[in-house]
């Protein structure tokens, strides 16, 4: 067993923390206050090749393993997790479902652009009455000779109001349930498809979330991926490296916090000392870094089953379930730590604690993830 990292994996993290510290960390607190898309950010993220991480070269994309990705979601998070999850979403659920599962046109057509960071990726699975319940797919996309046409409400959508191309989820044989679902991939400004507003969030509020409106949108028959009724799995399988990118997205804000939290203990002053030297600080401190350690290698772990061709179902769930938690549970301690100090924005750890949050809710609750989880270890009995 190797716990180093290479020095490919080592310069991609400092180029990350880099790109975090000089272009995300200026201006993060006055986004997150006006809820304001970081678009110049995102814009030098696809320059820098972070939108298509793990794409082919020949697609337009860095050719990097999950395990980069992981090392950069981290860094990214740990100072703006609203630009984290723009890229967490470009990446793994929009860029790694065309790519794995597209055809060559398609590829040609949509994926070279969102690779490159030129075009924007969502993806559209949520909906009024179906969240965790993603079989109760209530949009419908009807066959007709030459195109499906689309009808329904998504919610919850993520660049929602900043995507140019839509990976959409919807039911096109109703009486087939589950394998009468498919995935379309369709463009922002088609007739019949509006974006309704903004949502007004606790946390990540520099991302972009919306309802989106499918009225008769036509879709042309050759942007569906996969084969007929293969909608239901594509999503599934998509979402099962999803949550690899969330789990190093809650790892990155419960060490971004951490960090912060550190740092302060060892200025502030209590008593006639820095409150670090103070046992209820220095524990709290201790069990913040042996956390985060083991939230971390749970991720590594996702992240090397992916790359080495092995089931990450499992191991994905597990390392965002866990990360999620140690990221809530650290960012409250950090906001303690920091005293009357982390109540205020100017310390970031109040933000941190309301990032948190979204990472136990999004790409499948906690209770998701035990699900996926508690089956996996009943089936193997
Ligand atoms: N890979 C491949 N196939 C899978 C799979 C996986 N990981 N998980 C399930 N399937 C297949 C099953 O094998 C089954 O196929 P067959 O019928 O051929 O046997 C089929 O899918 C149905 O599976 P289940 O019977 O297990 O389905 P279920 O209704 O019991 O639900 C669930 C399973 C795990 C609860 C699922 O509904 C789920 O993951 N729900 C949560 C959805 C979710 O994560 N939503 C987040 C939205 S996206 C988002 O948040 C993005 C964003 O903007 C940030």
């Amino acid at each position: 067993m190797n716990f180093n990292l290479t020095e490919e994996h080592i310069m991609i993290r400092d180029a990350a923390r880099n790109f975090a510290q000089t272009e995300l960390l200026p201006g993060v607190i006055e986004r997150d206050n006006k809820q304001e898309f970081p678009n110049a950010q995102i814009k030098k993220m696809g320059e820098l090749g972070f939108l298509g991480m793990m794409v082919d070269p020949k697609y337009g994309g860095s050719g990097l393993d999950t395990i980069s990705y992981l090392l950069a979601m981290e860094e990214i998070s740990k100072i703006d997790a609203s630009a984290s999850v723009v890229m967490s979403v470009n990446n793994s659920l929009v860029c790694w479902g065309l790519e794995h599962y597209a055809s060559e046109d398609l590829k040609q057509k949509y994926l070279t652009k969102l690779a490159r960071g030129t075009a924007l990726g969502a993806f559209c699975l949520s909906e009024p009455e179906a969240g965790s319940d993603a079989t109760s797919q209530k949009t419908t996309a009807i066959e007709h000779d030459e195109y499906y046409l689309l009808n329904g409400t998504k919610n919850w959508i993520t660049n929602g109001g900043t995507a140019d191309f839509y990976i959409v989820i919807a039911q096109t044989h109703l009486d087939k349930k589950h394998k009468g679902i498919n995935g379309f991939i369709i463009e922002k400004g088609w007739e019949g498809f509006d974006v309704g507003p903004k949502e007004d969030k606790l946390g990540i509020r520099g991302s972009d979330t919306h309802s989106l409106l499918f009225n008769d949108v036509k879709i042309p028959k050759e942007n569906r991926i996969g084969e007929d009724g293969f909608g239901f799995k594509f999503a599934m399988k998509t979402l099962a490296g999803g949550r690899i990118g969330i789990a190093c997205q809650a790892l990155g804000i419960a060490s971004g916090a951490y960090e912060l939290a550190l740092k302060y203990s060892k200025q502030r002053k209590t008593f006639g000392t820095e409150i670090c030297n103070h046992q209820a600080i220095a524990f709290k401190l201790a069990d913040m870094a042996t956390q985060i350690e083991a939230a971390r290698y749970l991720c590594l772990k996702a992240a090397w089953d992916k790359d080495n061709k092995k089931d990450y179902t499992i191991s994905g769930a597990m390392a965002k379930l866990y990360a999620s938690q140690v990221a809530m549970d650290t960012t409250v301690e950090a906001v303690q730590i920091h005293g009357g100090n982390g109540f205020v924005k100017d310390y970031h750890v109040e933000r941190l604690m309301r990032d948190a949050k979204i990472t136990q809710i999004y790409e499948g609750t906690s209770e998701i993830q035990k699900i996926v989880i508690s089956r996996s270890i009943i089936d193997a009995e």
